[in-house]
């Protein structure tokens, strides 16, 4: 377990890439991502950030605490249902008129359903949120982060050597949960049930950010799972399934992650790991880690996957599903 001391060490270093760096939150509303903003928001200077989520009023609250928090802050509000792919093309067009984009976190994400529910661009919505909209995002925003790993002068007693500019893009969700997936029906169109739509997400995620990580070197890419953290997860749930959650967590209390943590370790996977490879399996170029912030995945399944050049089919096929819906 990496412990909160030294994770909170590693986010201090933040003020040590200078002023102006952009933190984008896609589910920075509530919960993980409003937190790991947050810790974003104390420890950089003069930060730019972009909130993405549909609930107004709870952002317009979040925005004035930041601005308390760090009076030299800046923070913006894009309102977008983020399960349509052509919402995030709108979105991203505010967004790349930033130069750089340093730190970009999805946890914009909900209780899957036990039916496919298909969205008016005809993608199950459950899983266009948790792994189609995050690589979009991804997609649209490479330019931005590659510029943001660009070298930049070390400062104090490191004056007139570089260090690697900070690029990292994570997507929580459950590395450790990868599994057989239906090749021939990554979308799920008929092979639709609860159980594939979270093995498809959570395999496909790792695929395409190992994919990702080995054509973008200068970038950090991380596949994060939280632990059990008491958020507005279960806002959209029927009362008995939230009664039945709310006796879950008190049972699992001594095991839970406070939000503040996960927001500190969230900022760590950003700022303490690095683009030079994932730990993990031989060739992992994208890292997977749990709630200790160490590495978590189900490593048989993927060395399998990484031999049979799966990565490149799961992400061909992403690029498929975009150039069908957005053109
Ligand atoms: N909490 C846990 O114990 C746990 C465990 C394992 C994995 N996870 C994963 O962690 C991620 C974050 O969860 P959390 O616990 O922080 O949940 P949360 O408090 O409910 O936050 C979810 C965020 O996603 C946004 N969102 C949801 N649906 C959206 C949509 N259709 N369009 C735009 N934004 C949307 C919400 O914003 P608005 O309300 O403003 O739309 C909110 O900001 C999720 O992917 C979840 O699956 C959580």
């Amino acid at each position: 377990m990496v412990s909160l001391d030294k994770i909170k060490q590693a986010n201090s270093t933040l003020k040590s890439y200078g002023p102006g760096l952009v933190g984008v939150f896609v589910g920075g509303t509530s919960g993980i991502g409003e937190a790991t903003a947050r810790s974003f928001v104390r420890h950089a200077v003069s930060p730019r950030i972009y909130l993405i989520g549909r609930n107004e009023a709870q952002a317009s609250k979040i925005i004035a605490d930041f601005k308390a928090l760090n009076p030299e802050s800046t923070t913006t509000f894009l309102k977008c249902e983020v399960s349509l792919l052509k919402n995030v093309d709108e979105v991203c067009t505010e967004i790349q008129k930033e130069e750089k984009v340093h730190v970009l976190l999805f946890t914009s994400g909900s209780m899957p359903s036990r039916k496919r529910d298909e969205s008016a661009e005809g993608l199950d919505k459950t899983l266009a949120l948790h792994y189609y909209a995050r690589m979009r995002f991804i997609a649209n925003l490479l330019p931005q982060l590659t510029a943001a790993a660009s070298p930049i002068e070390g400062e104090g007693e490191r004056q007139g050597e570089t260090k690697p500019g900070l690029a990292s893009a994570i997507s929580v969700l459950e590395p450790g949960g990868e599994g057989e997936m239906i090749r021939d029906d990554l979308s799920l169109k008929t092979h639709y049930s609860l159980s594939n739509a979270r093995t498809h997400a959570i395999t496909m995620t790792r695929l395409s950010l190992s994919h990702l990580a080995t054509s973008n070197p200068t970038v950090s890419f991380t596949h994060s799972f939280p632990g059990v953290v008491r958020t507005g997860i279960i806002r959209d749930m029927g009362l008995a399934v939230r009664l039945a959650i709310r006796a879950l967590w008190v049972l699992a209390r001594p095991w839970m992650v406070t939000v503040a943590e996960s927001g500190e370790r969230h900022l760590y996977a950003a700022v303490g790991l690095k683009s030079d490879g994932g730990a993990g399996t031989a060739g992992e170029k994208a890292h997977l880690v749990g709630a200790d912030s160490e590495p978590r995945g189900n490593w048989g399944v993927l060395e399998r996957y990484q031999a049979e050049g799966m990565g490149e089919v799961v992400w061909g096929h992403t690029e498929d599903v975009f150039r069908e819906v957005c053109g």
